[in-house]
């Protein structure tokens, strides 16, 4: 049985930032209901009604990976790490982006599958065996016949953006060698209820996984999840080691301690998604009162970060040009246009002092202290963030 705990209201798809906002662009601009349920057989959270990932995945794709320096970081990271557990010969990444993890590989190591045919051609162009496609039995059977089964499979942030789990687990079972490894990080759900941050729930993100969720769902595959981490990345993301169940792999002592904790915590019960829906809109009436006062003082607002995440808090706190003057974001495809749902306007980074600017929103709350390292002139001259993670306040 399935029951809904969170309704976050009408949502546009976060990716799909407007170029100019005259009325026939506005009319076409697609929303959906962004309404958060709970599977009561596995406890896998998920958006009640998903986007169809044609309108999402397309050739206009605007998010690069490799924008922070900190994603740059944890990916060399993570690669060397796989490269020196597993040894692998073959690897093969789902939703490759721009090339930000494979680029700790040799062209001959590592396969791609990207289904954002502008991102894929990046790739393509870097020398990268790129598959512009989505992640399906179809496309594992081609890929397994034209190269060989595969040593491990990698993704970040992009399981979690498939609708059709059994079809993804499936398809990594059959192009695994017997003991291969499927390896896959993704927002944590552990961390957004300890954070409330709730702006992790947006189209892309379709299911948010626990520990408990991903071994219920594993096991009609055959395949155990060998080893588990609790990630920083993306304000609190979980890492799964996946093998077949008759693999030589044992399960570490660390998935045994994680499931305990997710037990401790409540994970496997609907009152605890509950009592987070009320702490979500708490959030809400405490952030849109900070702002509408700060205004009122006449202050200049900005939100720091286009991010999808802030893309839910507009839209579910009705945020719009009134409170914040204006969006900055690093990624040149994103500047001079409008944030989704809420049309305010983004620019380029710009001098923060210069520019006057009193109150930043950290819509790029996960990067926080990239950005305050990045901004310390604002600071000094007087300027503040504002945060609504784990609760909403001007940071000190
Ligand atoms: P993400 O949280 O979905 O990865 O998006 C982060 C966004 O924030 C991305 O569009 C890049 C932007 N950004 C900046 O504009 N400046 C920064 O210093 C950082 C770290 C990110």
């Amino acid at each position: 049985m399935k029951k809904i705990f969170l309704n976050l209201l009408k949502q546009p798809i976060t990716n799909s930032y407007l170029n100019n906002i005259n009325s026939s662009t506005l009319r076409k601009e697609l929303f959906y209901n962004l309404s958060m349920q709970i599977d009561l057989n596995n406890y896998l959270v998920s958006i009640k009604k998903p986007v169809n990932p044609k309108r999402q995945y397309t050739n206009k794709y605007a998010h690069r990976a490799s924008q922070s320096k900190t994603m740059n970081l944890s990916f060399e990271k993570i690669a060397n790490k796989l490269k020196r557990k597993f040894k692998p010969k073959l690897s093969l990444e789902i939703g490759s982006n721009d090339g930000v993890f494979l680029k700790n590989f040799g062209k001959k190591e590592i396969l791609a599958v990207e289904p954002c045919k502008n991102l894929a051609e990046i790739t393509i162009a870097k020398g990268y065996r790129t598959y512009d496609k989505f992640w399906n039995i179809e496309l594992a059977k081609k890929i397994i016949k034209e190269n060989g089964k595969l040593d491990l499979v990698y993704s970040a942030n992009t399981i979690s953006h498939i609708p059709n789990l059994k079809e993804v687990f499936k398809a990594v079972s059959i192009s695994l060698k017997q003991n291969g490894v499927l390896v896959f990080e993704d927002p944590y759900m552990g961390s957004i209820l300890k954070n409330n941050s709730y702006d992790q729930f947006y189209d892309e993100h379709v299911h948010i996984f626990s520990l408990i969720s991903i071994s219920n769902l594993l096991e009609i595959h055959k395949l155990k999840v060998i080893d588990a981490e609790i990630l920083s990345t993306h304000g609190g993301s979980i890492r799964f080691y996946v093998a077949k169940e008759n693999s030589k792999y044992q399960v570490s002592k660390s998935v045994k301690k994680i499931y305990k904790s997710e037990i401790i915590k409540k994970l496997n019960k609907f009152s605890t998604y509950k009592k987070f829906s009320t702490r979500v809109k708490k959030s809400k009436i405490k952030l849109v009162k900070l702002l509408k006062n700060l205004k009122k003082n006449n202050k200049k607002i900005i939100s720091y970060g286009a991010t999808y995440k802030s893309a839910t808090i507009f839209n579910y706190c009705n945020i719009d040009k009134n409170l914040i003057d204006f969006v900055i974001d690093s990624t040149k495809n994103k500047q001079w246009k409008y944030t989704p749902g809420k049309h305010i306007l983004i620019k380029p980074p710009c001098d923060m002092v210069n520019e006057k600017i009193d109150y930043a929103f950290l819509g790029a709350w996960n990067f926080s202290k990239e950005i305050m390292a990045k901004e310390k002139k604002f600071l000094k001259n007087g300027g503040k963030f504002i945060t609504h993670v784990p609760n909403v306040r001007i940071l000190k």
